[in-house]
């Protein structure tokens, strides 16, 4: 199975948000990434349940919510509700994160866990067959349009070899600063999720940059 595009809201025209659902229901998006900060967790807030529910009746694609925010298991089933496809929350703010991965589980989405990029990923061990998806921060979470740390590309090589070694089936998703630029050396050390926010939605043409990142690694893409 190739790799997956998920383009950030973040980085939308929120005065154009019917045109920006347009346009991701015409492309080869494959998921939708639903950024909520509660400005406890990160030093922003962004949007929550109310958009949440709007962009689900207006987006054909699944959406992928990510979770910046502290207590995150207090509002799993509201998100769920709201329309979430896939719930990430972060190891940081998650002290019983076994729980929680299973309490996203039986709400019927898929359990994603995220960490910031001072997190090893070693901290995963224990939890490395329990969840359908791990996130990797690749800027510090609050904000889009950041620099890509490049420290991730090992990072994903290493969290990579720890999924494979168990014959585990968990993805590996990137967050923070992706574009054509790092796309391709991101897939080769093992991630299949790149979300990428600015590069795509401040892009002159974005259905043709969301086509372009889903053809790195494509045989057409080397010729
Ligand atoms: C940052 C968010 C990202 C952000 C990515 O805290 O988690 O999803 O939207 O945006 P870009 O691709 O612009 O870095
Ligand atoms: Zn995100």
């Amino acid at each position: 199975m190739s790799h997956l595009i998920a383009p950030s809201l973040l980085a939308a025209d929120f005065n154009n948000l019917a045109k920006e659902m347009d346009m991701i229901n015409q492309s080869e998006a494959d998921w939708l990434h639903f950024d909520v900060m509660d400005g406890r967790f990160v030093p922003n807030i962004s949007f929550g349940i109310p958009l949440l529910k709007a962009v689900k009746k207006s987006c054909n694609r699944p959406i992928d919510v990510h979770l910046m925010i502290v207590e995150p298991e207090k509002y799993i089933e509201l998100f769920r509700e709201a329309g979430a496809d896939v719930i990430t929350v972060h190891y940081e703010a998650c002290p019983h994160l076994h729980r929680t991965i299973h309490q996203i589980k039986e709400s019927g989405a898929k359990a994603g866990v995220a960490l910031n990029p001072h997190t090893p990923v070693s901290v995963l061990e224990n939890v490395i067959e329990e969840a359908d998806l791990f996130l990797l921060m690749s800027v510090n979470p609050g904000f889009g349009g950041q620099k890509f740390i490049y420290n991730t590309i090992p990072k994903t090589r290493q969290l990579f070899d720890m999924i494979t070694v168990k014959n585990a089936k968990a993805l590996i998703e990137i967050d923070g600063g992706v574009g054509l630029q790092n796309a391709e050396a991101l897939l080769k050390a093992g991630a299949r999720v790149l979300v990428s926010g600015s590069a795509v939605f401040k892009a002159d043409d974005p259905l043709d940059t969301i086509k372009r990142m889903k053809k790195i690694g494509r045989k057409e893409y080397l010729v």
